[in-house]
């Protein structure tokens, strides 16, 4: 970054913004492995939030790697750069007063660690998506774990790229006995007991 660029303080803000919307600005980081089921559940959790009033924005993996990230793989050092996007995109919508979710399955923890350190405390919610290897396996929705174990996909999570699973998140989510809904509702309902919605 250049030296001689400062930062424009405008006198319209991210609190003016928030209260405009009637709520506080967050990120709901949902990290998980491919096939736990983040964006499903990202997809009801919105739905949720927008009937109850809410101004939201999902950013979502899959379709964000075909714009913004489209110039992005899945070595080590792409998937940091992927989170890396992604992490000041969520900043910026949080400026601008909206509920963001998230749905990538953001591996490393030093890259989420990074969304939580540039955004103001309370902000960021880290939510495990944690679903063991054996289910998501299992679902395969798109095929892509049987490709990984047939050497079609190399550098695969879970197979031969490593997953990280947080260590400390403000919420763990397991969906594996209860549908999709049911497990989006206790989500929500985690989130309005914690104040986060
Ligand atoms: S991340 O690791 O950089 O956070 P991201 O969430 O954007 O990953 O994208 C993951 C999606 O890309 C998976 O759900 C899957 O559909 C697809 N994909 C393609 N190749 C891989 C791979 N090698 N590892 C994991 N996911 C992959």
């Amino acid at each position: 970054m250049s030296t001689d660029i400062v930062w424009h303080q405008h006198a319209t803000n991210k609190a003016s913004r928030g209260a405009q919307k009637n709520q506080t600005p967050r990120v709901l980081w949902l990290t998980g492995l491919s096939g736990s089921g983040k964006s499903t559940i990202a997809n009801l959790l919105e739905q949720k939030l927008v009937a109850q009033g809410k101004h939201t924005y999902l950013l979502d993996g899959d379709n964000v790697r075909h714009g913004l990230c489209g110039d992005l793989g899945f070595s080590d050092k792409d998937r940091v750069e992927n989170i890396r996007r992604i992490s000041e995109v969520a900043k910026l919508f949080v400026d601008s007063g909206t509920l963001v979710i998230t749905a990538f399955i953001s591996p490393f923890k030093a890259d989420r660690d990074y969304c939580r350190e540039i955004l103001d405390e309370s902000e960021f919610v880290e939510i495990f998506i944690d679903t063991p290897l054996e289910v998501c396996e299992a679902r395969d929705p798109k095929g892509l774990y049987k490709k990984a174990r047939s050497g079609d996909i190399p550098h695969f999570t879970g197979i031969d790229s490593e997953y990280q699973a947080p260590v400390n998140p403000e919420i763990t989510v397991n969906f594996q006995d209860e549908d999709a809904v049911a497990t989006a509702e206790r989500l929500y309902a985690l989130l309005v007991e914690k104040g986060l919605v």
